[in-house]
C-alpha cells in the first residue's frame, strides 16, 4: 500500500422515490456492499421542498426543476452514506450516466431505468459536493464510525 494508500472518502447516495416504489432498495444496497464499501449512514424519509431546493441549488432555474421537485417529493427516499477508497468516483461509475439512455448496462441506471426524469438514484459528483450533501442530509451523529471487531466475522 505504501505508494497507493487507500483514500478513505464518504459519499451520499439517494434512492429516489421511483427506486423505493419499485422495491429496488435492496438491490442497490447490495451493489455497494458487494463492491466493498462500508455503510455509515442510512434512513428513509419524505423530503421537504426546502431540503430539495438546497440540494439542487444549481438547478433551481432549470425548466425541469418543478417536475424534479414533484418527482422527488412523490414518496419517500432512502438516503445512504457510503465510505471507502475513492467511493465518490466509483459510485458515480456504478450509478451510470445521468441519462439512462446513455448509461451502460451493469450500472444502476443502465439496468433499472429508461428516462432522466426517473433515474432511480442520486450520487454525489465530487469531494466538495459529497461533503456539502452529507452535511445537508445527515445530522453529525447519524453518521457512524465502525469496524469489524468480531473474530468470527470476516470483513
Ligand atoms: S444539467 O441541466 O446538465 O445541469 O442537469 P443534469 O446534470 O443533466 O441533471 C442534474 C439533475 O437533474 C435531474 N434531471 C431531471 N429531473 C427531472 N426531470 C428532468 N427532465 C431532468 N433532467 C435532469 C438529473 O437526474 C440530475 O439529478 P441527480 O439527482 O443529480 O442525478
Amino acid at each position: 500500500f505504501s505508494s497507493h494508500p487507500p483514500e478513505k472518502e464518504r459519499t451520499l447516495i439517494v434512492v429516489k422515490p421511483d427506486g423505493v416504489q419499485r422495491r429496488l432498495v435492496g438491490r442497490i444496497v447490495q451493489r455497494f456492499e458487494q463492491r466493498g464499501f462500508k455503510l455509515v449512514g442510512l434512513k428513509l424519509l419524505q423530503v421537504s421542498e426546502d431540503l430539495l431546493a438546497q440540494h439542487y441549488q444549481q438547478l433551481r432555474s432549470k425548466p425541469f426543476y418543478p417536475d424534479l421537485v414533484q418527482y422527488m417529493t412523490s414518496g419517500p427516499v432512502v438516503v445512504m452514506a457510503w465510505e471507502g477508497h475513492q467511493v465518490i468516483q466509483s459510485s458515480r461509475k456504478m450509478v451510470g450516466h445521468t441519462n439512462p439512455a446513455e448509461a451502460q448496462a451493469g450500472t444502476v441506471r443502465g439496468d433499472f431505468s429508461l428516462h432522466v426524469s426517473r433515474n432511480v438514484v442520486h450520487a454525489s459528483d465530487s469531494p466538495e459536493g459529497a461533503l456539502r450533501e452529507l452535511q445537508l442530509w445527515f445530522q453529525g451523529q447519524e453518521l457512524l464510525n465502525w469496524d469489524c471487531v468480531d473474530q468470527f466475522i470476516t470483513c
